[in-house]
């Protein structure tokens, strides 16, 4: 029986809720030292003096580190080269943001570093900053980065909306939005001699923070060591590597002793990245018959004075629906705030929500049902490069979720459905997102005790990278899972990428496939040239390996446990070492997942209180690896709709140039009470192309779409259309 589909129990669950697992502050290093940050105050301006006097009083101190005495570095912190960020290192007095790392205080203990941070005095010269999105829009610039391309078009989109039969104009709005991992943002830095260091770091992508650190340290990518073994949650903000990491490095030299640096709830809220506020503004054509003929979508998002990122909100309507004529943009305003970054399906959530509104008020428009209008207008192939798709079963999504749903019973006219004093109201939208591969490798050992052992420089965000790379190993070799083990998190490990862009699956996935066939080759070689094995001297087409044994494949009599083969061999293991990267079907196909969201509110008619009671979402992510952390994964991605739709917002005060509720009591995600039970499934059909696990990406598509079908549901129950989110009380009543 495969291992790969089960519902494999986490492997890494009893570690975590025991408190076995150690997380990257976690680690039993004798002698730590602790670290606090000192944040600016101000958005714009200079240090004018820093008085560190009362801080050096504190008890247990062991330094305070300014731009006044850090060490200079090898190379600039605004070196953006590699996708690296531009950081904030103590190289200067030039406050950029607010909350902007300025000074580090290093102490005995926690309680002292904290109250040491405190004590630092400021004076700084305040100049005047600029926050604001939209008094700035028509100033607002092209990116210099054009990986993907920030502006697209086909067709004649002007000449053609110009005699579109119906056309409407919007503006959607999403504010910004911040990450709230659990575990916070922490790096523990250990200095093993002058040029020599290993960094615990809460980390989704190792090799890019050694690497990173090094070029800043001046050391030797191979004399920096980086560990990330467990992770409670990134979704993006721990995908760069930001100041903390290299400041603690620094601190640790500074002070000779190991330091650990955990960021305050309140650091994440700026240093760290975050999701830009979108203005999105979609302008669509169709003929009476709902032919999609026209589509416009221009998008306007934050970078920072310093460094830039686009929030790509413009891509799905690039792809999503077959159109003719189509032009998208993305323009940049530059704003004296930290630099927005990736979180939780860049682009593709803010994007999808805008477009998929923008279905729903054309669907109206053209007086169809959202779901025929969809159908209706269903991109056969890929209408921006003509590719055909490598797979695609969004009908099935749609069928499967409007079946589970009822949907045909849904009233066309708002407001039509009531139950008592409640309003009740359906929608439903599209998801996607692409499906990304990067270069991996792995390496697999069979061991005499009958182990097999995988490694892969790989990350575990808390998405279930342990248990499925169990699977898959298990799977590609012949073992049952239970004898497979699956280590991560480790520079000393092969090198895998960043784990981002929901790829980790195809990626390391590949490349553990590769190593275990490998690792079968060998070992079926090794016994064909061992004359006392049953298969000595027999083609290697003729022999086979599963469950730990080697037996000819004509003759299953003749057979050996791979134990006894090395035993004779006096081998106490041996091992494989594979890469595997993306070929040429990158070139050849589109490559997405799918879905399709349905979601029921209810909108207390008086009061305005409004409640997501349903939410049905049906997926096509390709082959599932694990019926449970796959589950999770996409109940998890739209439960953080729900909180992008209706609560998360990171409210900026544009006279202080801050984000002023950067706790999690004011900044508001769902808990249970917020959430109905979900209904979560997929069409379970591996894509023959993508890559040889025929996976393709789950971490993200969740979250894509169901901002969109509760705003729909929404403006179904009430006949308001909020076009800004979040969808709260005050913008509904
Ligand atoms: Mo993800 S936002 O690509 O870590």
């Amino acid at each position: 029986m495969s291992a790969i589909g089960r519902p494999l129990e986490r492997v890494d669950g009893r570690a975590k809720v025991t408190g076995g697992a150690r997380y990257s502050s976690e680690q039993a290093i004798p002698d730590v030292a602790h670290a606090a940050l000192v944040t600016s105050t101000i958005a714009k301006g200079r240090i004018a003096a820093m008085d560190t006097r009362d801080a050096v009083q504190v008890s247990g101190i062991l330094a305070v580190l300014t731009h006044q005495n850090a060490p200079r570095l090898a190379t600039s912190p605004d070196d953006t080269s590699e996708g690296a960020r531009a950081l904030d290192l103590l190289q200067h007095p030039v406050v950029r943001y607010a909350g902007q790392p300025i000074a580090v205080v290093v102490a005995r203990t926690l309680e002292a570093a904290h109250q040491a941070a405190g004590l630092v005095d400021v004076q700084y010269v305040v100049e005047p900053h600029e926050v604001r999105l939209e008094p700035r829009v028509e100033q607002a610039t092209e990116p210099r980065d054009d990986d993907p391309p920030a502006a697209s078009s086909r067709g004649d989109v002007e000449g053609r909306l110009d005699d579109a039969e119906v056309r409407i104009e919007r503006v959607y709005r999403t504010p910004f939005e911040s990450h709230n991992a659990m575990e916070p943002h922490a790096t523990l830095a250990v200095w093993d001699g002058p040029t020599s260091l290993t960094l615990y770091d809460a980390t989704q992508g190792i090799f890019d923070c050694r690497d990173r650190v090094a070029r800043l340290l001046g050391l030797l990518p191979d004399h920096v060591r980086v560990v990330s073994a467990y992770l409670g949650g990134g979704f993006g903000s721990k995908g760069p590597t930001w100041s903390h990491v290299v400041l603690a490095a620094m601190a640790a030299r500074h002070v000779r002793r190991p330091v650990k640096l955990v960021l305050r709830r309140p650091q994440m809220f700026g240093p760290v990245g975050f999701r830009s506020q979108t203005r999105q503004a979609l302008v669509v054509g169709a003929r009476r018959d709902g032919t999609l003929t026209t589509l416009r979508h221009d998008t306007v998002v934050h970078t920072s004075s310093f460094d830039e990122f686009v929030e790509t909100a413009g891509l799905p309507a690039r792809m999503l629906y077959a159109c003719a004529n189509n032009a998208t943009s993305h323009r940049l305003v530059r704003s004296d705030i930290g630099t927005p970054s990736y979180m939780r399906a860049p682009g593709w959530a803010p994007g999808v929500y805008a477009l998929e509104c923008a279905l729903d008020e054309m669907a109206e428009a053209v007086d169809m049902d959202p779901l025929q209008f969809r159908l209706k207008n269903h991109a056969d192939v890929d209408p921006e490069t003509g590719r055909p798709w490598s797979s695609k079963a969004l009908r099935q999504c749609y069928g499967v979720g409007a079946e589970r749903f009822g949907w045909s019973r849904r009233p066309s006219r708002p407001g039509a459905l009531r139950d008592g004093r409640a309003l009740v109201g359906w929608g439903m939208a599209t998801s996607v997102y692409p499906t990304h591969r990067s270069p991996a490798a792995a390496r697999a050992r069979f061991r005499a005790d009958g182990a097999l052992l995988v490694e892969s420089g790989t990350q575990d965000l808390g998405t279930g990278t342990y248990t499925i790379m169990r699977q898959v190993a298990a799977d590609a070799f012949g073992l049952p899972p239970e004898r497979v083990e699956f280590r991560l998190g480790d520079t000393d490990f092969p090198e895998a990428p960043v784990s981002g862009g929901s790829m980790t699956a195809a990626s390391v996935g590949s490349a553990v496939v590769a190593a275990a066939h490998d690792l079968r080759d060998k070992l079926v070689r090794l016994a064909i040239n061992d004359p006392h094995s049953p298969v000595a001297g027999e083609k290697a087409a003729d022999v086979a390996l599963d469950d730990g044994r080697v037996f000819h494949r004509h003759d299953p009599a003749r057979a050996e446990s791979l134990q006894a083969l090395l035993d004779r061999q006096r081998l106490t293991e041996v091992e494989a070492v594979a890469e595997a990267e993306p070929g040429e079907e990158a070139e050849q196909y589109a490559m997405y997942a799918f879905g399709a969201q349905f979601a029921e509110v209810r909108v207390d008619a008086d009061l305005g209180q409004l409640r997501v009671t349903r939410l049905v979402g049906v997926f096509d992510v390709g082959r599932v690896l694990n019926a449970k952390t796959a589950r999770s994964q996409l109940m998890g991605g739209m439960v953080w709709g729900i909180g992008m739709a209706l609560h998360e917002e990171t409210v900026l005060d544009e006279r202080l140039g801050r984000f002023v509720n950067a706790n999690l009591a004011d900044y508001h995600v769902p808990v249970n009470a917020d959430v109905p039970d979900i209904d979560v499934t997929w069409i379970d059909a591996a894509d023959p192309h993508a890559n040889p696990l025929g996976v393709k990406g789950i971490g993200e598509i969740g979250i894509t779409g169901t901002a969109a079908a509760i705003a729909n549901a929404v403006y179904h129950a009430t006949g308001r259309r909020i076009r800004d989110l979040p969808i709260r009380l005050d913008r509904l009543l």
